[in-house]
Formats: C-alpha cells, structure tokens, sequence
C-alpha cells in the first residue's frame, strides 16, 4: 500500500474507535477505499510490439520487473543517443508494460482506477485490449477507469501501457523513460469522493482558533440519486480528532456534487520549517447507515505573504527563502522514484540549512510534496518549461495546445492541499517573453494560466520564472503575475522595487555557478565565467573537463555562489532565491559538451557527495559551528596554493606543519577565508575560536599512496520492504587514514544476504561507466554504492576490494 497511507491507515486504527470502526469495515466490505500499490509483477519490453495490448499477446519472453522503472538508465551512454548530451546522451525509444492482475469477485459493484503518478512519455493505456487513453506530458499525474472492463473472478485482467519516448530531443536534461513513477490501484464504493476531491484551506487562523474549509467532490455512480452524509473529522498530529462537521446532501444519479463544510479548530498547532505540524482531514460518505468510501487529506495550517518591503512572512514572520531547483532524476538510480532517495537528497539539503525547493521545471512526484510537508520545506511547484513556443525540436510544445489546460488543471488539483507549496510558478524562462511577434501571445497565455490556477487556488501567489527581466517582458507586463520571478538578472535586483513598485520578489532562479567535487584552478580570486552562450560548447576549458571547486567558476548569466548570496542576504525586500541547482543532474553538461553528460552545476554531485559550496551556506544559513577547510593537500613542492575556509567562526587561525601562517576572520561582507601560501607537505590546521564557544579544529593532510578501502553506510538499520535503500560511501586512504585525492581505484563491490546493489556512481560528470554494475572507479577519492533491501528481512554484507588496497566491509540489518 502507499506508504503515507498505510501509515495513516495503521495509526488511525490505533488512535480512534470512531475511525477504528471505519477501517474494520473495510476489511469486512470491499465498499470502503482501498489502495493498492500497484508496482509488482510487470513485463517489459523494450521496442514497438504490434498490438502489444492484446490480452492473449504471448509475453513470456519479456522480462520481468517491478515498477517505478527507467529504461534509460540502463544505458550505454553513447554521444549519437538523439537525446544529446544535454539529454544525459542516454537512450530513449518505445516500451510495452503489461501486468496481469485478478479482480476479486468482491470488488464486483465498487469502482476500480489504475493511478499512473508519471509515465514519460505519450503513455497510452488498455485494459483487457480496450483502450483507455493517452498522456503526452510526462510529468502529469492521471488516472482511469477500470471498471467496466473488468473480469471479476478467475480469469486475469491484463494492463498493458505503450510509452513512446522515441522522438528526441524533447528536453534539456535528462528525463528518464518508463513508468517510473508509482502506480496505484484503486477501489472504492460507488458513492465516493472524486479524484483529488478533497480542497482544505484555512481562511482564518487567528492565535487561539483557526477556520478549516473544507470542499469535497462527491460522485455518484449509481444509476439512481443517492443520499449521502458526508463527516469530515479534522485529526491532529496524534491522531486526535480536533473537530468534526457533518453535512448530508443529495448526488444526482451518474453525476458529481461539491460541498462545502467549515469547522473551527482551536489552538492550531502552525505548520512551519522547523516544526512541521500536519493535520489530517478524514472525510467519510456514507449512505444508508453504511460507509461507501473513506479519504484522508494531509493538510497544514500555515499563512503565507510575500511582501513588497519584508519578502517572505511564514506565519506572519519574515523567513528568508534558502531554496534549490531540482531536476527529478536521482543520479545512478536514474528517473524512477525511491522515497528514501528522494528523502536522503532533502535530509542533506536540510542540514545545509536549505528550506526551499522548486520542482523545476515540472510537476514532482506526489512523494517529494509529502516530504517537503513532513520535513519542513517550502516548495515553488511549477507546471512548464516552455509553453507553444518550444525549445527542443520534439518537447510539450508540440502536445501544448491539446493539453495545457488539462495538464496545469491536474497539477494544481493534485497539489492543492500540500501546505509545503507556497506558490505556483507557470513556466521557466519562456519563449515567448523575447521576440515582440510572441509578445501577444505571452500575455494572452499567462492569463490564461495564471486564471486556470485561480479557478482552483487563490491560497498562494502565482509567479514565473522570467530571464527577461524588464518591464517589457509581455508576461510581466501582462499582470498576471503575484510576485516576479527573476531568472539570474542579479545585476538589477537592487532596482527592484523602483523598476516594479508595489510587487513583490522572487529570485526563482540563481547562481548557476559550477563545480566539479574535489577540483581546483588557481588563482581563487580569478573568476571564470564560460561558456559565452549555452548551446555553444565550451572551446577552450580544462583537459579534464572539470570545474573549480573554489567558487570561482560560473556561467555568465549566472554568478558565483558568493556573488548572488551577498546581495540576497543584505536586503528584506528579496524574499530568497532558488539555486541552480541543489544536486548535479544528468545532463546539460555546461560548460562543456561530450563526453560531458551530467551537470556541474549542483552544489553537491550527482553521487550527493558535497562539494565545497555546501559548506559555504551551511556556513550561512544554520547555526551550527562550520568551519571547512580546502582545498586537499596535495601540490607540487613550492606551488602557490590559496587555502579557503568557509566558516561561522569569529576568526579562524591556520598552521603549516605546527606554523601558525595567520588568522583572519570575515571583514565586511566576505564570506570566506583565504591564505595564499607556499606548498610543503605535512599538515594544515585551522583553529576557529568564537566568543564563549568551544574551538573548532580541522585539519587537511598531505595524503600518501592509497592503501585501503573505507566504507561508510548512511544507514545500517533499514526496512525490509524491497524498496528501502542505504547509500554506502567508499572513500580511499592512505596508509593513515587521509583520503587519497586523486585515488581512481577501480573499486569491485559484492553482496550477500537479503539485498542488491542498484547503483553505483562516484559523482563524476564525465565517466562512461554504467550505473547499473558492482563495480565502480573513484573519483577524486570517492564512490558511491546503493544497497537495496529485499521484502526479506535479514543481514546484507557488503565488502569492497580493489586491487592493492586493503578491503572493506559493512553489515547492515533489514527488518
Ligand atoms: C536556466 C534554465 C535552467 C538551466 C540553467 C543553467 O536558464 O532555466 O533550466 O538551463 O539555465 O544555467
């Protein structure tokens, strides 16, 4: 069953007698909501197969696997992928899924739906041969009927779903291909609430008291009018039932009704970043005495503000948003979802101090909202990175005029009560703001979106991320927006508010600095700000095809990490900015093209080993005592080495070999450290003092030849339910224990016990390896290995061995 859900389900059980009794009526009665994760057991091809939906097809042959699944991350890279490196250079194609399945007879008189959170792309869809649609966007969550095709009892019932990502370019990153989002299978009675039914919003929250609204949709599926009753009980964080409204209405036959309820909670616990309070709305239909369906809706109660002089207010207090972009994919495993991934990637963004993430440049996956609402995020969920104008030769805009609405529709009705979103953000850098014969028609669409939204939230601010950052911008000058998004154009933040008074500031899109973990060109304090244009490859860079990791490396629209953040923090009218990007995605290689495949551009790689701009805003943005120093020590004997130190200390002083070499602290607005100093060998220590609190001591030494391996698991405690993952780093050492930083030990993983390994990668942007493999070289020191548990419970050993080195081994425990 669905995670969130299940847990619900189990601690609802537990907590309310009222609630107790629903859920054992579910067990007796099919006619209660069920939900059925729907990932095992599938066949997959890969390639067109005539009539591949034909139910008697003979798909022994094909192989089997289990959902979320992306064939491309199966590779081989290859530079004449039509994806382009830009696309990851991985390959796309067509693939058939099919799954047979037996209905219940007791399932018989209920309504059944296939859910699909995203298939991409252009997924078509049939149920025992009978078709049942088709779904361009591959990043839109949608669903079908089953119901009158099913065979009830005995015989199987076959889905089968054709996806068609053949025609390429169709992104600028890597989009993955296949069902690679969760699939539900869902049964309800035949009086139920609607998909996505439920809207909570809380118009008053005042200290001691808030209003809960609550507009359900309820269908009707029978042939004759229905008297329902429908309870919605608000439940707190314990489980605790907080308030209760019961309204009864009449469904006409075949149709749909919405009602309106309002109940007032008193003493509302406030959702915020540091204690994300969730409530839950139960909403239960009955008819006749009996229970037909039963819906739970995660709700927040939270204000939202951006304003005009203080940026943004959470609850009323002004909060600087610390956000990342994102692309989805999650490095080796590739497009296909796994909540611990997804949830490891914000565990590490939270303890950098980040509070925000922008799904750029599409709708996420339903996970990454519960996570972002249970961890304490705020979120800028956007729908489009481009609308009829496109920008690859085969991308949505061919499908935009067909499903925009539908698509924008279901985004916004899926997402509406996730108290995480804060705004909605129509687009990425859209074509149509530039050339003056599209300015029409970037006006008329941004109406046109930004009404859609409003027919179905007026609750948060609607915002696009705009590079044209001037007035005649047609979708700025449309006014259609709640808050201007800037792309980059850190060079006019400051005219803000005289060039757009009274609006408010979003910096929806920055920085854009790169990065390669573990590299560094000197001098530090020379920026290099290349390619000229994106989509011309870099001529002239680095023979390794690296970037500087000492901040001084970016594109030229962008900045370096320091320049952007300066002028963030400085000013309350920028309500906060959203980096470009959080993690390294595969793809869009700026500045450098094949064999580049993957970004430099996150601050930590695409393995989530951080580089050292990580440390820059851990510096900056939490309160715990940082101080990092870099970079490696390893030169030639009488290099001029420039040593950085990102750090919250008062002042930090730095020694080469037992000689102090100088202290310096922060003066003005600088946000690092530097020493300029002579390479020996030996050591580095940095002493940070701060008034009153303990010294901070780091040292960097001068690493010998590699000698062993050392493995260290993220978690070793993990859930035996086939999906959990522990993601295991093998660092290199020397004979002391100081990592080897420029060790490429080709590392041979193997695993016995109740486990799999499912990837390997080691954060490179140009390594040709697979990342489906069991073994893996280091990079700059570093390799990563993620260890999948099975639905077995039991020990999973890991050992790592490379030649020459002294082996490794990890024991984790599933349960
Ligand atoms: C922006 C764009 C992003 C990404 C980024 C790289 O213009 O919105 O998708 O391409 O540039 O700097």
């Amino acid at each position: 069953m669905r995670t969130t859900r299940t847990i619900l389900a189990l601690i609802l059980l537990l907590a309310s007698p009222f609630i107790l009794t629903q859920f054992a009526n579910a067990a007796k009665s099919p006619a209660v909501r069920t939900t059925e994760n729907f990932c095992k057991g599938w066949k997959f091809v890969r390639g067109d197969v005539a009539h591949g939906e034909t139910p008697g097809l003979n798909d022994s042959a094909w192989r089997k696997l289990d959902l979320p699944h992306d064939w491309s991350i199966e590779g081989p890279f290859s530079e004449d992928n039509p994806a382009t490196p830009s696309g990851g250079a991985l390959p796309g194609g067509i693939g058939w899924y099919r799954k047979s399945f037996v209905v219940p007879p007791t399932s018989k008189g209920n309504l059944t739906f296939v859910e699909f959170d995203g298939v991409y792309r252009n997924s078509e869809v049939w149920i025992n041969g009978q078709y049942l649609g088709k779904r361009p966007y591959g990043y839109s969550s949608f669903r079908y009927e089953l119901t009158p095709f099913l065979v009830y009892g005995g015989g199987p019932n076959v889905i089968a779903v054709k996806v068609d990502n053949s025609q390429q370019p169709n992104s600028r990153w890597y989009s993955g291909s296949g069902i690679y989002r969760n699939v539900w299978l869902v049964t309800t009675g035949k009086l139920c609430v609607d998909h996505w039914g439920t809207y909570v919003t809380t118009p008053e929250i005042k200290e001691h008291s808030a209003v809960v609204a609550i507009q359900s949709t309820i269908r009707n599926a029978f042939d004759r009018e229905q008297k329902a009753v429908l309870t919605t009980t608000i439940l707190d964080a314990n489980q605790k039932s907080v308030g209760t409204v019961r309204t009864e209405c009449v469904v006409p036959k075949d149709s749909l009704c919405r009602v309106e309820q309002r109940t007032t909670v008193s003493n509302p616990v406030l959702w915020n970043l540091s204690s994300p309070h969730m409530y839950t709305a139960v909403t239960t239909v009955e008819s006749d005495g009996k229970t037909s369906d039963e819906y739970a809706t995660p709700f927040g109660i939270r204000s939202i503000k951006f304003d005009v002089d203080k940026g943004f207010l959470l609850n009323g207090a002004q909060v600087k948003i610390k956000g990342v972009c994102n692309h989805h994919d999650l490095g080796c495993l590739g497009a296909a979802i796994n909540t611990r991934g997804l949830e490891r990637q914000l565990e590490l963004l939270k303890s950098m101090g980040c509070n925000g993430i922008r799904t750029s440049h599409n709708p996420p996956a339903p996970e990454l909202l519960d996570l972002c609402d249970r961890m304490g995020f705020v979120v800028m969920d956007e729908a489009f990175d481009m609308w009829k104008k496109g920008k690859t030769k085969f991308d949505y805009s061919l499908d935009w005029d067909a499903w925009h609405k539908r698509d924008l529709d279901d985004m916004v009705l899926r997402d509406r009560n996730h108290p995480s979103i804060v705004i909605w953000s129509i687009g990425n850098e859209i074509s149509e703001q530039w050339s003056p014969e599209d300015s029409s028609s970037g006006a008329t669409i941004a109406k046109e979106l930004t009404g859609l939204i409003r027919q179905l939230d007026v609750t948060r601010p609607i915002t696009s991320n705009c590079n044209k950052t001037t007035p005649s911008n047609p979708i700025i000058a449309s006014g259609a927006l709640d808050v201007i998004g800037y792309s980059y154009g850190q060079g006019s933040y400051l005219d803000f508010p005289k060039t757009y008074p009274g609006k408010p500031f979003v910096g929806s899109e920055a920085v854009s600095a790169l990065e390669s973990r573990g590299s560094y060109d000197m001098p530090s304090d020379s920026i290099r700000r290349w390619p000229s244009r994106w989509d011309v490859p870099l001529k002239s860079g680095n023979a390794d095809l690296s970037c500087s990791s000492y901040d001084n490396c970016s594109t030229p629209w962008g900045s370096t990490h320091e320049e952007t953040w300066r002028l963030m923090k400085a000013h309350d009218f920028l309500s906060g900015l959203f980096i470009w990007t959080g993690f390294d995605y595969l793809g869009e290689p700026t500045p450098y093209s094949w064999p580049a495949r993957s970004s430099y551009f996150g601050i930590l790689d695409l393995a989530g080993f951080p580089k050292d701009a990580f440390y820059l805003y851990q510096s900056e943005w939490t309160d715990k005592p940082v101080l990092h120093l870099f970079p490696h020590w390893n030169w030639k004997k009488g290099d001029s080495v420039d040593v950085w130190a990102y750090t919250n200390c008062d002042n930090v002083e730095l020694f080469l070999n037992g000689k102090s070499v100088g202290t310096r602290k922060k003066v003005g607005d600088a946000l690092h450290l530097m020493w300029r100093l002579q390479y020996d060998p030996g050591t580095l220590k940095a002493v940070g003092h701060s008034a009153g609190k303990p010294d901070l001591v780091q040292e960097v030494t001068t690493a010998g030849s590699p000698a062993a391996i050392s493995l260290k698991a993220d978690r070793t405690v993990l859930t035996a339910d086939g999906n959990d993952l522990s993601f295991i780093t093998a660092k290199i050492l020397d004979n002391k224990g100081t990592l080897a930083p420029f060790a490429d030990s080709m590392v041979h993983f193997a695993l016995s016990g109740e486990g799999k390994i499912v990837g390997v990668d080691n954060g490179s942007e140009v390594s040709m390896e697979p990342f489906n493999a069991d073994h893996r070289m280091a990079y700059h020191g570093m390799c990563l290995v993620v260890v999948q548990t099975s639905a077995k419970g039991g020990k999973i050993s890991l050992n790592a061995t490379a030649e020459n080195l002294k082996p490794a081994s990890v024991t984790l425990e599933s349960r």
